[in-house]
């Protein structure tokens, strides 16, 4: 899977305001953002990931290495890494280059790289309670989901539940309606895709510590 370095920043296309987010983060470990981008980069997202039918999608697997493996069960989604060649994905790797930087000069948190996929979860398809730090290795430090699904009615299921972290109570659920974008320290909250009842877009990603 690739990891974006050395990317452009794109100041202009960024309408985030990372001071708050660096702010909430730092309190709670997550935030819930409502259109941190610009509308017709969002929409141009939705294009990508629609356009090619799923031909380039890859069913997603759980654990690394031997570990590796799919379940049906467990992760239904199947997923297509961004692309740098591609101009949309770069505009989208570019905000989240600035976001990188700006959380670092905030608060120190040493991020090195970002690698995301497009995901897609088909009717029926859901991802089980589960924490995006894999086992043995702890280089992913904030996760990121933007979402891309314009129209999402609430009977059409598929929404993040956000746990505390002893994996308890719930703190948040958050319908995967388009331009939202929820960000979340990776290893503090078990989080679950609720089955979802109709084609559900978005892009995941983390911001990674380099090493281990
Ligand atoms: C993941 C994940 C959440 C979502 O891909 O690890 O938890 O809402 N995604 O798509
Ligand atoms: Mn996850």
């Amino acid at each position: 899977m690739p990891a974006y370095v050395n990317l452009p920043v794109n100041h202009q296309v960024t309408i985030m305001n990372i001071a708050e987010i660096a702010e909430q983060l730092e309190h709670t470990g997550y935030i819930i953002l409502d259109q941190p981008l610009p509308v017709n980069l969002t929409s141009a997202l939705f294009t990508r990931c629609h356009d090619d039918d799923q031909a380039n999608f890859q069913t997603a697997h759980i654990g690394r290495g031997t570990d590796k493996k799919h379940i049906d069960s467990i992760r239904g989604d199947v997923i297509n890494w961004l692309d740098e060649m591609n101009a949309t994905d770069l505009s989208y790797l570019a905000c989240m280059e600035t976001l990188r930087r700006g959380l670092n000069e905030a608060l120190y948190l040493g991020l090195f790289d970002y690698e995301c996929h497009y995901a897609i979860y088909n009717n029926g398809a859901g991802y089980a309670k589960h924490s995006d730090v894999l086992n043995g290795k702890k280089n992913r430090i904030l996760t990121t989901v933007l979402y891309l699904n314009e129209d999402w009615q609430s009977s059409d299921g598929g929404e993040l539940v956000l746990f505390e972290p002893d994996g308890t109570a719930v703190i948040s659920t958050v319908i995967p309606k388009f331009g939202t974008m929820i960000i979340f320290l990776s290893e503090s909250f078990p989080h679950e895709v609720l089955i979802s009842h109709n084609t559900r877009r978005s892009i995941t990603g983390w911001f990674r510590v380099s090493g281990s």
